[in-house]
């Protein structure tokens, strides 16, 4: 079976929110998040991953209800591990939610989530999604002892962490693949199922399709720059194409 791939569609938030932030609803306002999301879908994405933060600096509250509504896939919501995202969650009933650290400041998400010193913490929040219906990953360095913690909490998924392996190039890249490869045996022995997503492109994918277990990717930014000048339906069937070539689980 090849890996599901989940379509991130913050950046087209982001375009949205650079010209309308201040005039959301109005009659003019685009591009549409649901077309953007639906378009995936009839191109072949298996999921919709938003991220809701804490300063909507791209999706927003009302994109989320929509989304959460109208969408046929599932819906994967990244959210940093606070009360208020967290009620949110619980009201939206996502399929997924994948937590991630959040830090004001970043352009993205840097750097994975902190099981290990947080684990109480993010203990009590998936158990609360996870009786509400939603299965919940959490986003992590390819860390063994992260890898250990998530299992530890209750998490039923990981995601891995590919930022610096996509920030790499040559043996720096090869090295990082073999810590996620070993990071995903272990997950995988501890019965988790195995994501993977940051900085993914058509380019640098072949190099990651060493990690084995994988079950599905989450893209975004790539898909998004590429839908510039070829569309959105046409980046992500590039994208898919790719993801054929993984050799099996
Ligand atoms: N997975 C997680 C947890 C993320 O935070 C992001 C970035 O929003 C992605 C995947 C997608 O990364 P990119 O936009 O670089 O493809």
């Amino acid at each position: 079976m090849s890996i599901y791939l989940g379509v991130n569609i913050d950046h087209v938030a982001t375009l949205r929110q650079a010209r309308y932030r201040t005039m959301l609803g109005a009659h003019n306002v685009e591009p549409s998040i649901l077309q953007a999301a639906l378009e995936a879908e009839a191109a072949g994405a298996h999921s919709i991953t938003v991220h809701l933060r804490a300063d909507r600096r791209h999706i927003v509250d009302e994109d989320v209800y929509l989304l959460r509504r109208e969408i046929g896939t599932m819906m994967n919501l990244e959210m940093g591990n606070t009360p208020e995202i967290l009620g949110i969650a619980l009201k939206v009933k996502p399929h997924f939610v994948c937590m991630v650290p959040e830090n004001r400041e970043e352009v993205t998400t840097e750097g994975g989530l902190d099981v290990v010193g947080q684990r109480e913490a993010l203990r009590a929040s998936v158990s609360k999604l996870e009786q509400n219906g939603t299965r919940v990953s959490m986003f992590i360095d390819p860390d063994l002892d992260q890898v250990r913690a998530s299992a530890e909490i209750g998490a039923r998924m990981i995601e891995l962490h590919t930022g610096t392996f996509a920030n790499e190039i040559g043996e720096k890249r090869a090295m990082e693949a073999f810590r996620l490869k070993a990071a995903a045996e272990l997950g995988h022995s501890l019965g988790l199922q195995i994501n993977a997503g940051h900085g993914l492109t058509t380019e640098n994918l072949p190099e990651l399709f060493i990690v084995p277990h994988l079950a599905e990717l989450n893209i975004g930014h790539s898909i998004v720059a590429r839908s510039v000048f070829v569309g959105l339906r046409t980046a992500i069937l590039e994208m898919l194409e790719v993801i054929k070539g993984y050799p099996g689980k």
